[in-house]
């Protein structure tokens, strides 16, 4: 091998090791996906991970643990890993009075501004971090949680 060769090689290892689709550490990702599949995952959890810290860290912190009795955790949460719903509600649309008489005193506010795009990242991003598990959720699986925000 010339030593043009061996500094192509040299150079190529350095493109793929240090791309833009390096995945957050916090994040697990399937193993065995296709290219293409691998690429919009690791992109969803890059950009979730963004949004996330813009829009939720300061309640329930980088580590996803919360704080205290104030903000609920969301390693292990039901409302994110049992029913998903639940969680996409909670993002565009707050805690509504049905769900506060039920729960803390406390509220989680709405955020209607983001985009369905953007709460499928967040989801992507907080369920499949921290130990989550659920896999990746496309703009189409948010349409379909939103649908029934009325009953919680
Ligand atoms: C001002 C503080 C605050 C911010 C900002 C906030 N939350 Fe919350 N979040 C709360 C509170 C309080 C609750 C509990 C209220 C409830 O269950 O209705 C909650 C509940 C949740 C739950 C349900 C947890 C469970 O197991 O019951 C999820 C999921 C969640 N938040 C995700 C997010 C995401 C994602 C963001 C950012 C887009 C965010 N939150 C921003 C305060 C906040």
């Amino acid at each position: 091998m010339s030593n043009n060769y061996l500094f192509l090689f040299f150079y190529l290892f350095l493109v793929l090791s240090c791309n833009s689709y390096q995945k957050p550490v916090e994040s697990q990702l399937p193993e065995n996906l296709d290219e293409a599949y691998k690429m919009k995952y690791t992109q969803y959890l890059i950009q979730g991970k963004i949004l996330y810290n813009t829009n939720c860290t300061h309640c329930h912190q980088n580590s996803g643990e919360g704080f205290r009795k104030l903000y609920p955790a969301l390693i292990g949460s039901a409302a994110l890993m049992v029913d998903m719903s639940q969680a996409a509600c909670l993002i565009k649309y707050g805690t509504k009075a049905t769900r506060k008489a039920l729960n803390q005193n406390i509220a989680m506010p709405a955020q209607a501004e983001l985009s369905n795009l953007e709460i499928a990242e967040i989801l992507t991003y907080i369920g499949n971090s921290w130990g989550n598990q659920s896999g990746f959720i496309s703009v189409s699986q948010v349409e379909t949680l939103l649908v029934d925000c009325a009953t919680y």
